[in-house]
């Protein structure tokens, strides 16, 4: 019944922009947001918005201005409009204050945070950037839906200037307890929260990050809530827990794509009768040294193993201009090289690394060829992986060895759960895997296949809109 269109504000746009010649070529990211986005469009239940005008997506722009000018930047789902940030302003603002310090400080790596007047200036000023970019978009009706830790400052700005349009907000990465985000300058702190609840809708992944949010917006700006409802005098705001999934037919079905059948018999034929799996970004939040380590600990103490096992390390490379993730390529260059020398031979190498990002046949060949996923991160908000492996295995089968500090372990709870510091915790786990029979690995993957079958995508994105939609209702019942 609403006639507005679906505006999405996020850091990255939906597509690569490649120019060439006098043409502009777009390749659309496969990656999860914008399959989430796509769902809203292919609900049944109609969404909440213009399904008929394409999804207007704001984003930085990786081109300059010259480049993009005259250029149609739309495929048949987004129309994008780039944001334009200069690389002075990018470097304190992306760099900076995003993954210098709020990034290693939502992930509970404080010593890395780095704290610098000009971040938070620049952090200011890319979001006006952003802002000023939806000033020219909007029209009255549309629906905003800004995304993550890049743009918190924003909902507020939308909120001062367009407070007749439905805004919601989602935070990606783990909202952190208070006496982590107390590290940040006061003001700084209160602009964060304050920016935030300029949302109608704010979205966590779960639970403890809700709770966690609230305290803070509690002991920062004042504000209590009633069963998460915010009351700002003139308005309500809703926060929630909404664990973002996946795709799962899409993933199901691929079992059986011809790519995929012929990927999964190509790495069952070349590697060892075990095989381990795991692919993420370069980041120090995957835990991906403590995994090798605790790889390495497996081959101490399960020698009987030994040249029976292939360790598949993808690592997909990632924010490679910042110093921190430089270093620890090099890190995990060098565990992985030794690791591979001491136990290794020249019939087996334990450990197969590989710095690049996967196509997706691929991917789902290795999730289906894998004996083990090896889930291991030290922090994440939600971790899309272990949801992706669990619905791939139309088979049934295979073991997942997952972080107790994903968010995904408050739903996966028929995984093998482990600490990723221990490195005795993963070796374990990994023996128990293998000698886990199939009965029981089927009956652990059902569980787990029942709940993201349920809870796919389509139902997040379909949550979060009913809620913005039912907004107006709760209020009445609140008064
Ligand atoms: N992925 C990717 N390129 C690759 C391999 C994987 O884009 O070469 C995808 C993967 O399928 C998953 C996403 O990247 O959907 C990673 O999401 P996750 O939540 O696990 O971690 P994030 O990178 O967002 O921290
Ligand atoms: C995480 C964040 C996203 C971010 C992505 C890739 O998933 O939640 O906001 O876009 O990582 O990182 P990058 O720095 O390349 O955008």
């Amino acid at each position: 019944e609403n006639n507005g269109r679906l505006i999405i504000v996020a850091y990255r746009l939906p597509f690569k922009i490649i120019r060439e010649n006098d043409q502009v070529q777009l390749f659309q990211n496969s990656g999860g947001l914008v399959s989430a986005v796509l769902s809203l469009v292919a609900n049944k239940n109609g969404p909440a918005f213009n399904s008929s005008e394409k999804i207007q997506w704001i984003g930085f722009s990786e081109n300059s201005r010259e480049e993009l000018e005259g250029q149609s930047l739309a495929n048949e789902s987004f129309q994008a409009h780039p944001v334009f940030i200069s690389d002075e302003v990018n470097e304190n603002y992306y760099e900076g204050f995003c993954n210098n310090l709020i990034w290693p400080l939502c992930h509970y790596f404080p010593s890395l945070a780095r704290f610098d007047d000009a971040y938070f200036e620049a952090y200011q000023t890319a979001n006006q950037l952003f802002f000023e970019k939806l000033d020219e978009v909007i029209r009255p009706g549309d629906v905003v839906w800004v995304q993550d830790y890049q743009l918190m400052l924003l909902p507020d700005m939308i909120r001062q200037k367009y407070p007749d349009n439905k805004t919601g907000f989602f935070f990606h990465i783990p909202f952190p307890s208070y006496e982590l985000f107390r590290l940040l300058p006061v003001a700084w702190r209160k602009a964060l929260v304050n920016g935030m609840l300029g949302a109608d809708v704010l979205g966590f992944h779960t639970n403890d990050y809700v709770e966690y949010f609230l305290k803070s917006a509690r002991l920062v700006s004042g504000l209590g809530n009633k069963l998460h409802y915010i009351n700002m005098s003139n308005r309500i705001v809703k926060v929630d827990a909404f664990p973002i999934s996946i795709d799962f037919a899409k993933f199901n079905d691929a079992f059986d794509d011809p790519a995929v059948v012929t990927a999964r018999d190509e790495a069952r034929h070349s590697l060892k009768e075990k095989i381990i799996f795991s692919v993420d970004r370069l980041d120090y939040s995957k835990g991906i040294i403590h995994r090798l380590k605790g790889f390495e600990r497996f081959l101490e103490r399960y020698p009987e193993w030994h040249e029976k096992v292939s360790f598949v390390m993808v690592v997909v490379p990632s924010r490679d201009s910042i110093e921190q993730y430089q270093q620890m390529k090099s890190d995990i260059d060098q565990t992985v090289g030794r690791i591979n020398s001491d136990f290794g031979n020249i019939y087996w190498q334990p450990i197969i690394y590989q710095y690049r990002s996967m196509p997706n046949h691929e991917l789902v060949g290795m999730y289906t060829a894998s004996d083990v996923a090896l889930i291991t991160p030290v922090r994440d908000g939600m971790n899309l992986v272990c949801k992706e492996y669990v619905a791939s295995r139309k088979d049934r089968k295979g073991v997942l060895i997952l972080s107790e500090m994903a968010g995904a372990a408050a739903e996966l709870g028929e995984a093998l759960i482990i600490n990723p510091l221990d490195k005795q915790d993963i070796a374990d786990a990994i023996h128990k895997a293998f000698e886990m029979p199939e009965e029981e690995q089927t009956k652990r993957m059902d569980a787990m296949r029942e709940r993201i079958r349920n809870y796919d995508v389509f139902a997040w994105t379909n949550d979060f809109f009913t809620q913005m939609t039912m907004l107006e209702h709760e209020h009445e019942k609140l008064k």
